[in-house]
């Protein structure tokens, strides 16, 4: 029987302020290390990319720079409000992943962070951006692992709530250790190339680097509270021990895998 996924990511209108700023942070603590990442991949001018889910679009612009005139940047996401302008050489696209069509053999480079996570249908939408690549293109993927995210010593009762947000199971619709499997099913589609590289950070709150997380747990705890999973008392504590000066804690990992398409198909 097909699985039914109740959830998905999704941002209602009372939570897109928080949203927007989010996702600004996400692109100021990560960028210039997905840059660095692309840049050691390859991208070249004349290129035609593909940046998946793209959030602000601040990877989208980095890469319509590289690609040049004669290049291409197709930025997509299923929520374009927080989209920001983009140069003439970037078509934005309103479009969903898992069931809306992309061009066949197309692109030189496909690239998604944080993405590949948030779908159920993640094993499927891999096998969508394959069949996007021109044969010799790359694949880069960005996702997180949270195994040892979820282990770290943290003060109560942050450390029980943060345990069942970051342990949620794989079955879920957001898998939170996608980042782990991206490898072994790039594999097992036959890409060439593979190659991963991790790296972790610290978190502190007033900075990007943490507010990204900060800012989806205040979203996330009146849902809990409202559904029983935590209390009001425990929810505000934990919120406040986030923001208190001098707390710091250990990033998920993040995982980018590299492949590339088969020359030969
Ligand atoms: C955590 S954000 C990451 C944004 C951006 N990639 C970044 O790293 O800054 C996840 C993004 O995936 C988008 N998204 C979620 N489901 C999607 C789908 N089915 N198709 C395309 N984009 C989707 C969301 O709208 C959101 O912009």
């Amino acid at each position: 029987m097909a699985e039914e996924h109740s959830e998905r990511y999704g941002v209602s209108d009372d939570e897109a302020d928080i949203e927007r700023v989010r996702l600004a942070m996400l692109s100021e603590a990560r960028d210039p290390v997905t840059f660095a990442l692309l840049d050691r991949v390859g991208v070249a001018d004349g290129m035609h990319a593909l940046e998946v889910g793209a959030g602000t679009g601040s990877v989208s612009a980095w890469l319509a720079e590289r690609v040049g005139s004669r290049g291409r940047v197709m930025s997509t996401d299923i929520d374009l409000r927080f989209h920001a302008e983009m140069p003439s050489n970037v078509i934005v696209r309103q479009h969903d992943v898992t069931s809306e069509k992309l061009p066949s053999e197309h692109f030189d480079l496909v690239h998604a962070r944080a993405v590949i996570q948030h779908l159920p249908e993640r094993e499927d939408v891999l096998a969508r951006l394959l069949e996007a690549l021109k044969p010799g293109g790359a694949m880069v993927v960005e996702d997180g692992a949270m195994l040892e995210f979820a282990e770290q010593s943290l003060p109560e009762p942050y450390r029980s709530v943060h345990r069942l947000i970051a342990g949620a199971s794989h079955e879920e619709w957001r898998d939170p250790n996608a980042g782990v499997r991206v490898l072994g099913w790039m594999r097992d589609l036959g890409m060439e190339g593979l190659e991963v590289i991790g790296d972790v950070w610290t978190m502190r709150p007033g900075e990007p680097a943490g507010e990204w997380w900060f800012l989806a747990l205040e979203r996330a705890v009146p849902r809990l509270v409202e559904f029983g999973v935590v209390s009001e008392a425990d929810g505000s504590t934990l919120l406040a021990q986030v923001r208190e000066p001098g707390f710091a804690m250990l990033s998920p990992t993040s995982i980018a895998t590299v492949g590339r398409k088969p020359a030969d198909g």
